[in-house]
C-alpha cells in the first residue's frame, strides 16, 4: 500500500525555507511511530533539511544528481518512478516535500495529515485535493501545551475507489 504522511497549516502549507515551520513534538512521535519499520519515500532537499537517513527506515530519495548525495549514508538513491518499485516493506510513505508529494499525489492509497491550527510564512505547499474522494477514516483534535506550539489534529483518509 502506498500511503502519504504530512504536516501542513490552514493553507496547506508545509515549510519554508527548508525548515519545518513549527514545532510540534508529538507530530515527530506520530511520523516515528508510522514509518518505523517501513519504507519512506522523499525528495533531495527533504533530506537535506533533515540532515540524515532516519533510523530504522528505508530511505529513498529523489535526486536528478546522484552525485549530490554521495556523504549520506543508508539511503537509496532513484532518478525517477522506479522510487515506487519492488517495496519489501508493508507499507511506503511519500515523506515529503512539495515536489514529491505532488508528482505522487494520485498514486497514494491513504494519508495520514497533522493540520496544524495556525497559518505561518510559507514557501512550500501540499497539493490542493478533493476531500470528497477520501474517506475519513479518523480525526482525533489535540490543545497545545509546552510541547506543541499550536492546536493540531491528526487525520486518517483512504482514498475511495470508485465502483
Ligand atoms: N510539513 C511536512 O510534513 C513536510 C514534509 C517533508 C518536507 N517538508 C518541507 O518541504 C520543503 C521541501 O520541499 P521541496 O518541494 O522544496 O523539495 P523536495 O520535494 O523535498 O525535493 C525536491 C527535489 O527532489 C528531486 N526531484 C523532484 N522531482 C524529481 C524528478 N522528477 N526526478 C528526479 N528528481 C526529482 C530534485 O532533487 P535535485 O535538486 O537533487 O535534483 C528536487 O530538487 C522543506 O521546507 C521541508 O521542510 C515538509
Amino acid at each position: 500500500m502506498l500511503s502519504l504522511i504530512v504536516a501542513y497549516d490552514k493553507n496547506k502549507s508545509i515549510g519554508q525555507e527548508n525548515t519545518i515551520p513549527w514545532r510540534l513534538k508529538n507530530d515527530m512521535l506520530r511520523v516515528k511511530d508510522l514509518t518505523t519499520n517501513q519504507t519512506i519515500i522523499m525528495g533531495r532537499k527533504t533530506l537535506d533539511s533533515i540532515g540524515k537517513a532516519l533510523p530504522n527506515r528505508i530511505n529513498r530519495v529523489l535526486t536528478r544528481d546522484k552525485n549530490t548525495l554521495s556523504h549520506y549514508s543508508n539511503i537509496e538513491v532513484y532518478s525517477d518512478d522506479s522510487i515506487l518499485d519492488n517495496i519489501e516493506t508493508e507499507k511506503a510513505y511519500i515523506f515529503g516535500g512539495g515536489m514529491i508529494y505532488s508528482r505522487y499525489f494520485d498514486k497514494c492509497d491513504e494519508m495520514f495529515i497533522t493540520e496544524v491550527d495556525t497559518i505561518v510564512e510559507a514557501d512550500t505547499k501540499f497539493p490542493d485535493f478533493d476531500e470528497s474522494e477520501w474517506e475519513l477514516i479518523s480525526r482525533e483534535d489535540f490543545s497545545k501545551d509546552e510541547h506543541n506550539e499550536f492546536n493540531y489534529s491528526f487525520i486518517h483518509y483512504i482514498r475511495r475507489r470508485k465502483e
